[in-house]
């Protein structure tokens, strides 16, 4: 996606990963990419930051349940169940992704506490209220603005506790960074969307804005290492403290 477009807004992409009938192999080197970024810039890191955080509050010992929309290949909710053990915490994730090859792969894994569930970020299948926390990493960017909307309040609907968003922001630095990463060490498919999704990326004032236009309250925003944000918020109805 040529940069000459400007970045004061989106410009929105199909990502090659997206395709429902994208190359098997192709689709494999690309999840194998995310999960190196995941591990090596930083993705993971900011996760588990957040979740000690977060774990300050819980009682010990408990099972809090996530839910992990546009999951990929599930690394980050293995992630997150690892941590939770390390903490002395029960972690369940219901990891939700549309695509139906890449909910496949996921499920080639490990799936200790992890339920694999084949959804739309847009309109989830699970229940109201039925998770602790519900989360999105490196998702938002792929949705228009009404959709990331939708998403938010389906985030908002199914989470007792909070939501918590990470993704991309767009900028000509981390375009430029981006551009540069996958050139050197994608694939076919990460060479092209790695950059149109920093194209298509919220900045994070924007993602704040349609959150609370989704309904979710409390709405911060932070900036982390590798051009990335992490947005939280609290469902209309939030209890204090998750567990079962
Ligand atoms: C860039 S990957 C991120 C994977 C993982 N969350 C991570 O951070 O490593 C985006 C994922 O979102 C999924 N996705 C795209 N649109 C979706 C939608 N409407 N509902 C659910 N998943 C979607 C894609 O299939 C892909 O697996």
């Amino acid at each position: 996606v040529s940069p000459l477009a400007g970045f004061a807004g989106r410009v929105r992409v199909r990502e090659r990963m997206d395709a429902p009938d994208v190359d098997p192999r192709l689709l494999r080197k690309a999840l194998h990419n995310i999960r190196r970024c995941n591990r090596f810039l930083g993705g993971t890191r900011a996760l588990l930051a957040g979740f000690d955080v977060l774990a300050k509050d819980w009682a010990p010992g408990r099972c809090v349940v996530f839910a992990d929309v546009g999951t990929g290949s599930a690394d980050l909710p293995r992630a997150l169940v690892a941590r939770g053990a390390e903490r002395g915490f029960t972690i369940e994730v219901v990891a939700v992704d549309l695509h139906a090859q890449t909910i496949r792969s996921a499920r080639a894994g490990p799936i200790t506490g992890l339920e694999l569930v084949r959804g739309d970020a847009r309109a989830l299948p699970l229940a109201d209220r039925s998770v602790d926390y519900a989360m999105s990493a490196m998702l938002l960017h792929h949705l228009s603005d009404e959709e990331a909307v939708a998403h938010f309040a389906e985030l908002g609907r199914i989470a007792r506790a909070g939501v918590i968003v990470h993704d991309l922001s767009r900028s000509v630095r981390s375009w430029l960074w981006i551009t540069a990463l996958t050139r050197l060490f994608g694939d076919p498919i990460t060479r092209f969307d790695g950059p149109a999704s920093v194209r298509q990326a919220f900045l994070p004032e924007e993602a704040r804005a349609l959150a609370e236009g989704a309904g979710l309250r409390e709405v911060l925003v932070r900036r982390h290492f590798g051009h990335r944000f992490e947005l939280r918020g609290e469902p209309a109805r939030a209890t204090r403290g998750p567990g079962r």
